[in-house]
């Protein structure tokens, strides 16, 4: 009888070589169990910050910590074999200059073991990009609309719209590209704008309200699922309504506490 050989993991490298190739397939994850799921359709998965609003009804990612995302990345990691799993550097933990991203890098790294970490910014994170990929952190990047930026940009504004701004978006992709980026997250951009993006780097682009110029897509798994208790954004297609379902079970089951209907005889310990 012969052994079945052990799942592995997709690696970062393996999600870079897929440039132009077969689209790649990504979600959000915070819990456990529901990675489990995304696992087996998922090339990575991203334990980003949107769980600050998602999981912790923030008004935004700037409130999360980094050990806020060390614990839903340990969760993700324990449910998971196979995807790639990324997780996002918070608000706070890497701008201030290479060694401390480095520092809150490694600390990701070694109290979750993902693979990867995720961080917002083109040009301006060049150097910070090069210095931890050196030091032998995989960084997967965030360009375009940056959720982490809002108070300066002015709110989620689609980026793009005045085609004199397509060069700076463009020179943030190469500058992370060329710092040792294995790919990167290009969101809330005009769709002829992800397309120049896409052609101008050799790494995969990842889409999220990008268009399909990009070499994948990611989407916020309560999003897509109908579970944001808010209005999703507007690119977001809703792929299962898992909100009114939980809405109805719950009913039902208050429903029956109160009426004495449950528990039952069958579902009593003896
Ligand atoms: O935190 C997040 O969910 C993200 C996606 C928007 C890519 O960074």
């Amino acid at each position: 009888m012969s052994a079945q050989a052990p799942i592995r993991r997709i690696t970062a490298p393996q999600i870079r070589a897929r440039k132009g190739g077969e689209p790649i397939v990504s979600l959000t994850s915070y819990h456990a169990h529901t990675a489990a799921i995304v696992d087996r359709y998922a090339d990575f998965i991203l334990v980003g910050d949107s769980l600050g609003m998602v999981m912790h009804g923030m008004e935004s990612t700037v409130g999360v910590t980094l050990d806020m995302m060390i614990t839903h990345g340990k969760a993700v990691v324990r449910g998971t074999k196979r995807a790639l799993i990324v997780v996002d550097m918070p608000f706070g933990t890497y701008e201030e200059s290479p060694q401390v991203a480095f520092r809150n890098a490694a600390r990701i790294m070694t109290e979750t073991m993902c693979q990867a970490v995720k961080l917002e910014g083109g040009a301006r994170m060049a150097e910070t990009i090069r210095y931890l990929v050196d030091r032998g952190i995989p960084v997967m990047a965030h360009i375009g609309l940056t959720p982490q930026s809002t108070n300066v940009m002015g709110g989620f504004k689609t980026q793009g719209r005045d085609q004199a701004t397509w060069q700076h978006h463009i020179n943030d992709a190469v500058a992370v590209a060329e710092a040792g980026a294995f790919a990167v997250v290009v969101e809330g951009v005009v769709e002829p704008l992800a397309q120049e993006i896409t052609k101008a780097i050799e790494i995969p682009t990842i889409g999220i309200g990008a268009s399909a110029e990009c070499d994948g897509q990611i989407l916020v798994l309560e999003d897509m699922l109908g579970l944001n208790p808010g209005k999703p954004p507007k690119f977001v297609k809703v792929y299962g309504q898992l909100g009114g379902l939980i809405e109805a079970a719950v009913k039902d089951y208050a429903e029956e506490v109160k009426s004495r209907a449950f528990p039952s005889e069958e579902q009593t310990y003896r």
